[in-house]
C-alpha cells in the first residue's frame, strides 16, 4: 500500500481549503493506503505566536480531523512535537539544503516581507517539512497549490541525500486535487482563502455555522457582466464560486456554470452545497469536543506508534551521513 501523508499547521481556523485541498483527500483515502495524518504544532512557532492560542489550536485541529472522519484505528494520527524525530531529522536534513535553496521559496519570502523580527525557523520550516515527509517513507503527499514548491524541495533534498550518502528515502510525490487545489478569498478572490486572512468574511470556516456560512457565500464578491460563466482570469469571483460547488459535488466548474443564469441562482446552490459538506463536520466536532481525553489519548497512541516507526529511518540516516552509532 502506498503510504500517504499531509500535515495542519494550528496558526488560524481551518477553512474550506485546507477541507478540499488535503482533509478530504486524506480521510477518503485512508482505507487504501497507509495514511499518516499529524498536525504541524512546531510550524506554528515560526511566525509571531501566542503559546496558549496554539496548545488551543492543537487540540481544535485534532478534533476537527477526528470529526472529518479520520479514523485513529487506521491512520497513523499525532502531533508533529510529540515525534523528537522530526526535530532530529531535521538538523540532518538541513546540512544536505542549501541557503540559497531555502531563500529562494516563495512563502518564506513572502511572510519575511510583512515586518517585524524574521525568525531563523521562518527560513528553515520547508526543510522541517521535507523531514515530516522523508521520516516516514511518504509516497504521495496530498496537499493544495500552495505547498508545491515545498515538496519540491522535499524531493531534491531527498534526491540529493541519496546520490550522496547511498540510498535512504523515499522520494515523495504531490498530490493536488484536480478541482479547487487553490480555493480563493470570497472576499478578496485574487488572494487564495488563507487561515490568517485580514477579514472573516472571506473565508469559510469549519467551524463556521451554517447561517455564517450561508451568509459568507451570500455576499461573496462577483464580478462585472451578469453570465455564469467559468473564466479565472476575467471572472474571478464567479470562478471561485464555480469551484467550490464543483468540489462539493464532484463535478467541473464548466459543466456546472452551465447549470445558472444568474449570479444569486449560483450562489444560492453553493451556499446549499458548502452547508451540505461542512454542517456534520462541525455537528461531530461540538460532540467530540466534550470529551476531550478521547482526542488525547488517539494522539497519545499515535505518537507512540511513530516513534516506534521513526527511529529505524533516523538510525539509518545518522549511518548514512556518518555519524558514530552509539
Ligand atoms: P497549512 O496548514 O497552511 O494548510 C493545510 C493544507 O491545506 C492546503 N490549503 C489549501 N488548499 C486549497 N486551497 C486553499 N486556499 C488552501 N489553503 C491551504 C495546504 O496546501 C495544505 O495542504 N506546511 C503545511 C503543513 C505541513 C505539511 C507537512 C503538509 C507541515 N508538514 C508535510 C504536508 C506534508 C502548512 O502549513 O499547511
Amino acid at each position: 500500500m502506498p503510504r500517504r501523508l499531509t500535515g495542519f499547521t494550528p496558526s488560524g481556523d481551518l477553512h474550506f481549503g485546507n477541507y478540499i485541498g488535503a482533509i478530504a483527500p486524506i480521510v477518503s483515502a485512508q482505507a487504501d493506503t497507509d495514511t499518516v495524518v499529524f498536525i504541524s504544532d512546531l510550524h506554528a512557532l515560526t511566525l509571531e505566536h501566542d503559546p496558549a492560542q496554539v496548545r488551543r489550536r492543537t487540540l481544535e485541529f485534532a478534533t476537527l480531523l477526528l470529526a472529518a472522519g479520520a479514523d485513529p484505528d487506521t491512520c497513523l494520527f499525532l502531533v508533529q512535537s510529540h515525534v523528537p524525530q522530526h526535530t532530529e531529522l531535521h538538523y540532518l536534513l538541513e546540512c544536505a539544503t542549501g541557503f540559497g535553496e531555502a531563500q529562494r521559496m516563495i512563502q518564506f519570502r513572502e511572510k519575511s516581507r510583512r515586518g517585524g523580527r524574521v525568525r531563523v525557523s521562518l527560513l528553515t520550516y520547508p526543510i522541517l517539512m521535507a523531514a515530516d515527509i522523508l521520516l516516514y517513507d511518504t509516497d504521495e503527499v496530498p496537499v493544495g497549490e500552495d505547498q508545491n514548491q515545498h515538496l519540491e524541495l522535499a524531493r531534491d533534498v531527498a534526491e540529493r541525500f541519496n546520490a550522496r550518502y547511498g540510498p535512504t528515502f523515499t522520494v515523495p510525490k504531490a498530490v493536488t486535487p484536480p478541482v479547487a487545489a487553490r480555493v480563493m478569498d470570497l472576499a478578496t478572490p485574487g488572494e487564495k482563502m488563507s487561515k490568517s486572512a485580514a477579514s472573516p468574511a472571506g473565508a469559510l470556516r469549519l467551524l463556521d455555522e451554517p447561517r455564517v456560512l450561508r451568509r459568507k457565500v451570500m455576499r461573496a464578491v462577483t464580478d462585472a457582466g451578469t453570465d455564469v460563466t467559468y473564466d479565472p482570469e476575467h471572472k474571478p469571483g464567479v470562478s471561485n464560486l464555480l469551484t467550490i460547488l464543483a468540489a462539493c459535488t464532484g463535478d467541473t466548474p464548466q459543466r456546472v456554470a452551465g447549470r445558472f443564469d444568474r449570479y444569486g441562482e449560483l450562489k444560492e446552490a453553493v451556499a446549499d452545497a458548502v452547508v451540505a459538506t461542512l454542517a456534520p463536520v462541525r455537528e461531530r466536532y461540538l460532540e467530540l469536543a466534550d470529551d476531550p481525553e478521547y482526542v488525547r489519548a488517539a494522539l497519545r497512541k499515535g505518537a507512540e506508534r511513530a516513534r516506534e516507526l521513526a527511529s529505524e529511518r533516523i538510525r539509518t540516516a545518522k549511518a548514512a551521513i556518518g555519524l558514530l552509532p552509539p
